[in-house]
């Protein structure tokens, strides 16, 4: 059986409600179903949703599939039982191992079930979402549009908000960093119109491997299979020169005309605030749309924790990869929640050499942009637990010779107290910080209490409690 979106719903049912919960009352795409994700995660509740009742639509809809730490384990085949860390060493194991894409003939493609071209094409056929109160419009946000790059010929998938604008079009916001900037900025020199699929409903595990942060010339359809443990299944789009995902739910092809931009937002973010509108992104014109006869809706609430959790692997994959470079004693690397999954990351290490910490958080700092604090602990703290990083920092910090300050490097323009060279005005900049948190290599510290493993072992509490 090939893997899909439902297969891994399916999955996720089998384990209960901490991973799976379904609602069919009628929920409003407009801010109810996002309201619903919130309430749920004010209970400190995560699962993966399925609503069969959107008003106004015929489809169901599916949220928050990659909405806890845990349904990324699901999604990489992790046993639930596994501890966290073994989740990141499945996602190393399989992106060091990508497949490259399986054709597949047409009619083996169920997103061929359903085409629409010419004035059959409306969007208003899919339960798109209005995720805000301040979001300037509906928004599909958990699509993976794919672009071939117009010099090299390679493929690049990835996940842009694209927001609705008329039954046949849709924005397409491109970080200009992202390599779909590149490949949009590039098909402008040429003039050239620029080709485009954007898939909607997937297997999670290929959803992340589309967020990949190989280089440009890597193609992100081989990480996807390598992370599924099975090659894309593909077959041919009906009116643009590009693969569609065969599994898929709903295929949306079209162009971009470089010469003819739009404007969106503004829009909640994954910081949990409103990011501002845009003046000048890409105008998708759509030619066909394929679907499943039962296709679900795939969305995502960007201001939800999934937005976060869906980067999360390959950020922490790079920070893992530029420390080990330098301090190959890591043993952990984690880039929290509380952090918005981007801006935050711990690191912890086996010392031995006097400086490491430092060293340690410097690599760590600059895996990627977005990062602003790293925190390098010794290994026997729990970088999960962020009771035991607040008791490190508390018990081995001091800030006049363990803190580093780098003010004016390359930060994240959407977060909030980023600044530009006029230290005053909002900009791309941040201040990184690093906390090296760590003991000393070779000096005497006081010894950590923990309970003699003996009668730890031998004392069951419910024999001791009445
Ligand atoms: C739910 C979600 C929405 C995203 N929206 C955008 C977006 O609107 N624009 C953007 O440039 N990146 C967005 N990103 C980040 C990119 O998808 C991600 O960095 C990806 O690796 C970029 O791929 P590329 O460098 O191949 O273009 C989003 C990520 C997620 C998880």
């Amino acid at each position: 059986m090939n893997m899909d979106l439902r297969s891994f719903l399916g999955e996720a049912r089998q384990l209960g409600p901490e991973y799976f919960v379904s609602i069919s009352k009628p929920v409003d795409p407009v801010l109810e179903t996002c309201v619903i994700q919130q309430k749920l995660a004010a209970e400190g509740r995560y699962p993966a949703i399925r609503m069969e009742n959107i008003k106004g639509a015929e489809l169901p809809l599916a949220t928050s599939i990659l909405g806890s730490y845990s349904l990324l384990g699901l999604a990489l085949g992790v046993d639930p039982g596994e501890p966290k860390s073994a989740i990141l060493q499945r996602f190393r194991d399989r992106a060091a191992k990508p497949l490259e894409p399986q054709s597949v003939p047409r009619d083996k493609a169920p997103v061929k079930q359903v085409v629409l071209t010419g004035d059959d094409i409306d969007l208003a056929k899919l339960p798109i979402v209005h995720h805000a109160e301040q979001d300037s419009g509906k928004y599909i946000t958990v699509g993976v549009l794919i672009l071939r790059d117009p010099d090299s010929g390679v493929l690049n998938a990835g996940m842009y908000r694209h927001e609705v604008k008329g039954k046949d079009k849709l924005g397409c916001m491109f970080n200009p960093a992202h390599h779909a900037g590149y490949i949009y900025r590039r098909c402008q020199e040429l003039n050239k119109r620029m080709e485009a699929v954007l898939f909607i409903g997937h297997h999670p595990a290929a959803l992340i491997g589309a967020l990949g942060e190989g280089s440009i010339d890597s193609c992100e359809l081989d990480l996807m299979g390598g992370l599924m443990g099975e090659a894309l299944a593909v077959t041919d789009a009906e009116t643009v020169d590009l693969p569609v995902p065969a599994f898929a739910e709903i295929v949306i092809e079209g162009y971009l005309d470089p010469a003819e931009e739009t404007a969106d937002g503004p829009f909640a973010e994954f910081t949990g605030y409103y990011g501002p509108a845009k003046e000048d992104i890409g105008l998708m014109h759509i030619t066909a749309m394929t679907m499943r006869s039962d296709a679900i809706y795939h969305d995502l609430d960007p201001a939800h924790q999934e937005h976060n959790l869906a980067n999360a692997l390959s950020l922490e994959s790079a920070v893992y990869d530029s420390v080990r470079r330098l301090v190959p004693s890591i043993t952990a690397a984690y880039v929290p929640v509380s952090g918005s999954c981007r801006f935050i990351t711990y690191v912890s290490i086996k010392k031995s050499v006097a400086g490491q910490g430092k060293s340690a958080g410097l690599a760590a700092i600059t895996a990627n942009p977005n990062l602003k604090i790293a925190v390098v602990v010794d290994d026997d703290i729990d970088i999960y637990d962020e009771q035991r990083i607040l008791w490190a920092i508390a018990t081995t910090f001091e800030a006049d010779q363990d803190l580093v300050i780098i003010p004016g490097a390359m930060g994240s323009h959407l977060n909030p107290s980023s600044y530009g060279e006029i230290r005053t005005q909002h900009g791309p900049m941040n201040t990184k910080m690093v906390i090296d948190a760590t003991r000393p290599a070779t000096l005497p510290f006081e010894e950590r209490i923990r309970p003699p493993k003996d009668i730890w072992d031998r004392i069951n509490l419910a024999d001791y409690i009445d």
